[in-house]
């Protein structure tokens, strides 16, 4: 039981890597908070999930790209679970298009669900670490956000951001025994990417030393590593999870 009693907060976790990541958590023994932009039916069957696992969890209704809500529902996680030991952020979309032909609505949305979203829950749940004198952040970055790609300027722009805003945390938190860090997933089979024309995928696939795409549950295997204490001496940095891509 890697995370007995911890409590970790991951934002956009409905479905997708968030969920892998909740369930992953929940099998160590730690308390899930989650956030989505409506606790529908599938993420009430996401709540079913990580309950079976016998740890306390609850679904939160909340815009992360939302400063004020986000405080809102930082401070309602601290009075239901009275800690928050892990942060996650892992809410993403994307709005393709090449740049001349990229719109500002498409830059801004991106910008804010990706970037600024992790800004104001590091703004929100960092006092709380602060208080407990112990926290992991994890930032879910993209190869992208490393490398650019043809097409996703708005989305590796905040990808890259996403490093540049862990590596900072680090460096100003590290002192109250803060780490923060951010995995670069590679093309990970998800609702996201499902998306992605056939042909394309294949292609893609082609240029994978792996061969293949991974799974949400790669990923949440290294975000445990990262929450956990078997990374206790990592902070700063960047982990790729991309089939030898990157
Ligand atoms: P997904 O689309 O399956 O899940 C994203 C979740 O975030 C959804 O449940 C969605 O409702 C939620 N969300 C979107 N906007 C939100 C907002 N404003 N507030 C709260 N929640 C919001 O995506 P997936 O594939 O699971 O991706 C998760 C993260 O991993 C994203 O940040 C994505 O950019 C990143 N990633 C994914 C890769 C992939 O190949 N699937 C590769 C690299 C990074």
């Amino acid at each position: 039981m890697l995370l007995e009693n911890k409590t970790a907060l991951i934002t956009g976790a409905a479905r997708g890597i968030g969920k892998a990541i909740a369930l992953k958590f929940a099998a160590e023994g730690c308390n899930i908070a989650f956030t989505d932009l409506v606790i529908n039916e599938s993420a009430e069957q996401t709540i079913h999930e990580i309950e079976t696992f016998g740890v306390k969890v609850k679904g939160y209704s909340s815009n992360a790209a939302d400063f004020t809500e986000t405080h809102e529902v930082v401070n309602q996680i601290v009075a239901d679970f009275g800690r928050i030991d892990i942060l996650v952020n892992n809410a993403g979309i994307t709005k393709d298009g090449l740049l001349l032909r990229m719109n500002e609505s498409q830059w801004d949305d991106v910008i804010n669900v990706n970037l600024k979203s992790a800004y104001n829950f590091i703004h929100a749940v960092a006092p709380v670490m602060i208080r407990q004198r112990i926290g992991s952040i994890i930032n879910m970055s993209s190869v992208v956000g490393v490398n650019g790609n043809a097409g996703q300027c708005n989305y590796s722009a905040s990808k890259a951001g996403l490093i540049g805003l862990a590596k900072s945390t680090a460096k100003e938190l590290g002192s109250r025994n803060i780490r923060a860090n951010c995995i670069a997933p590679g093309f990970i089979i998800t609702e996201m990417t499902e998306k992605i024309p056939t042909d394309v995928r294949q292609a893609w696939e082609k240029t994978i030393p792996l061969r293949r795409g991974g799974s949400v549950d790669e990923v949440a295997k290294v975000a445990l590593f990262l929450a956990s204490d078997l990374s206790s001496y990592v902070s700063g940095q960047v982990i790729p999870v991309c089939g030898g891509m990157s």
